[in-house]
């Protein structure tokens, strides 16, 4: 913003000042007239995120004070995402922000400087919801990405499995043509795929020798108890479509067989998600090139011509082909992510 904006910023931020009630109840009510919030305990959260936005403006911006104003807009964002409100239902909110005010702006202000008001308030909001979708999503991100690096920890697999086969899933769904909106969400949920082993006892979570057969059944379950608590996180909050849905796929299927012969229900081909057909391939790449107690960590070559074995029965041959393709990139993944290099 400029100086000439700035100081049109903090002219409305007197106005607001003296008007806050108006703006708030004016909102409030456009809020209500939209139906866009579920239910009283929404409802507040939002009356509490959208009365610290006015105070923000007002206290802050009347004294010209940017930086602080900024900073808060952060303690916002922080707000919405630990509420869990979809980042698109706070951007109408946003919006009807702005209709809140406008009458106001436009009695207040001479006819030929509206333009220019209405353009500096513009710059503001676009600023505010930079910092407020940056942060929002880094927040969510985040928290999806600690929970599964928890598990990680309780499995002694201190390592990087989680971020290299994140990457491994992504470049395959790149080189099969998947669209973008595929890839963040992989990105996303990929590192969940074994959340449910927190549901797995240790005895056997941890146990070093081979498991029995009934242990092994016990092992299997982790797939559906991970794919249990998202679709849980998903009921509970209500949401239709989102990138959670994908992580309860991979959750669930990620240990399925192309033939047939993998488990929880034995899905053969196109019947398992794409999703978790790509993430089993990069799962078991990382398994036979890493260390584990019980097993030395096999050469990217010898792991190219196991995989490329597999094609048809536990791999589906059109992402074995895929692989082949970016097999030179998960060679890179693998020694830049190198759990011994990293180890201290
Ligand atoms: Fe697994
Ligand atoms: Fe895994």
């Amino acid at each position: 913003m400029n100086e000439k904006e700035k100081t049109i910023i903090v002219d409305v931020a007197r106005i607001f000042g003296d008007n806050r009630e108006t703006i708030i109840q004016k909102w409030l009510s456009l809020l209500l007239n939209e139906k866009l919030v579920r239910g009283e305990e929404e409802l507040d959260y939002f009356k509490k995120g959208f009365e610290k936005l006015v105070d923000d403006f007002i206290a802050y911006l009347s004294a010209g004070d940017f930086d602080s104003y900024f900073k808060s807009n952060l303690e916002l964002s922080t707000m919405l995402a630990s509420y869990d409100i979809e980042y698109s239902k706070f951007i109408k909110v946003f919006h009807l922000f702005e209709d809140s005010y406008s009458d106001l702006i436009h009695k207040s202000v001479d006819k030929e400087l509206i333009i220019n008001y209405m353009s500096a308030i513009d710059r503001l909001h676009h600023e505010t919801i930079g910092i407020v979708s940056e942060t929002y999503f880094e927040i969510k991100d985040a928290t999806v990405f600690a929970l599964a690096k928890l598990v990680e920890y309780r499995d002694n697999t201190t390592g990087f499995h989680l971020e290299r086969t994140r990457d491994y899933s992504v470049i395959l769904a790149k080189e099969l043509g998947c669209r973008d909106e595929f890839l963040k969400h992989l990105y996303k949920v990929g590192p969940l795929h074994d959340i449910g082993k927190v549901g797995i006892r240790d005895r056997i979570l941890l146990k070093e020798g081979p498991l029995t057969e009934d242990e092994y059944e016990e092992m299997k379950k982790h797939t559906v108890i991970g794919a249990q608590a998202i679709d849980n996180i998903i009921k509970h909050r209500n949401m239709r479509k989102c990138y959670l849905k994908m992580g309860k796929e991979i959750a669930l299927h990620h240990h399925e067989k192309y033939d047939g012969s993998g488990y929880p229900y034995g899905l053969a081909g196109e019947n398992i998600p794409l999703s978790a057909r790509i993430f089993a391939l990069a799962d078991a790449y990382d398994a036979i090139t890493s260390k584990r107690p019980y097993k030395d960590a096999v050469p990217h070559d010898e792991a190219v011509s196991r995989i490329v074995c597999d094609s048809g029965t536990h791999f589906d041959p059109v992402i074995v082909k895929a692989f082949l393709n970016a097999a030179p990139e998960f060679a890179n993944i693998s020694s830049k992510y190198n759990d011994k290099a990293h180890e201290q």
